[in-house]
């Protein structure tokens, strides 16, 4: 079985993307890590990429003259890489039309509150504050929105009465990443499709 290529996209301390690289050690996982790009220099993610050997890449908006030229900038870097999935790990960007178009259906973003709650940068934070006794973290398919794409797997966590919002999110982190590893080696192995939102692993 031929192995599914992931490129995966961080912004900060890169948690899951190891999870996705110890993972990856194993053959039978199905798929490998074959770039790590970012959106900043200067982050634990991009340590651990290069401690895995995996090739790295940065690609600021700041360096670029617009939004839409840093999306086209990102989307040739990640498409030279030749991925099968493209992977957002803590991607705090949205990627834009270029880039959706180029890997439609095949951009998949991990967001640490139970969608469609709670969207955005600060999930585990508007949860908390929501006063949810529940909350979790979402795998889903990337669309045009923020955090609306069709849903491949949820996981719950419960919200203590005395969390903060580190303590929150590092609880829902543990569960986060068991479930992006297992499924993304799912999706790699069994492949998937999407019919009227609903996303289906396996034929
Ligand atoms: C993860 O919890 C991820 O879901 C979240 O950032 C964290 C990154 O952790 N992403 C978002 O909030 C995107 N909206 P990591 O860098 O340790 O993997």
């Amino acid at each position: 079985m031929p192995v599914t290529r992931l490129v995966v996209l961080v912004s900060g301390a890169g948690t899951n993307l190891q999870a996705l690289l110890d993972a990856a050690q194993d053959p039978a996982y199905g798929a490998e890590v074959v770039a790590v790009g970012a959106d900043r220099d200067g982050i634990e993610g991009l340590v651990r990429a290069e401690k895995a050997a995996v090739p790295t890449f940065v690609r600021k908006v700041a360096d670029s003259a617009t939004r839409a030229e840093w999306d086209r900038t990102l989307t040739e870097t990640v498409a030279a890489y030749e991925p099968d999935l493209v992977v957002l790990a803590g991607f705090m960007r949205l990627v834009g039309s270029d880039f959706l178009g180029r890997f439609a259906g095949r951009v998949v973003n991990t967001h640490p509150a139970l969608c469609p709650a709670f969207p955005g940068t600060s999930g585990p934070a508007d949860a908390l504050a929501y006063g949810v006794k529940v909350t979790g973290a979402t795998l889903f398919v990337v669309d045009e929105g923020v955090d609306t794409g069709p849903i491949i797997a949820q996981t719950v966590v419960p919200v203590e009465d005395a969390d903060d919002v580190e303590s929150l999110h590092e609880r829902i982190k543990v569960a986060e990443r068991t479930m992006l590893v297992g499924t993304v080696g799912k999706l790699a192995r069994e492949g998937f499709t999407i019919t009227d939102r609903k996303v289906r692993i396996g034929t």
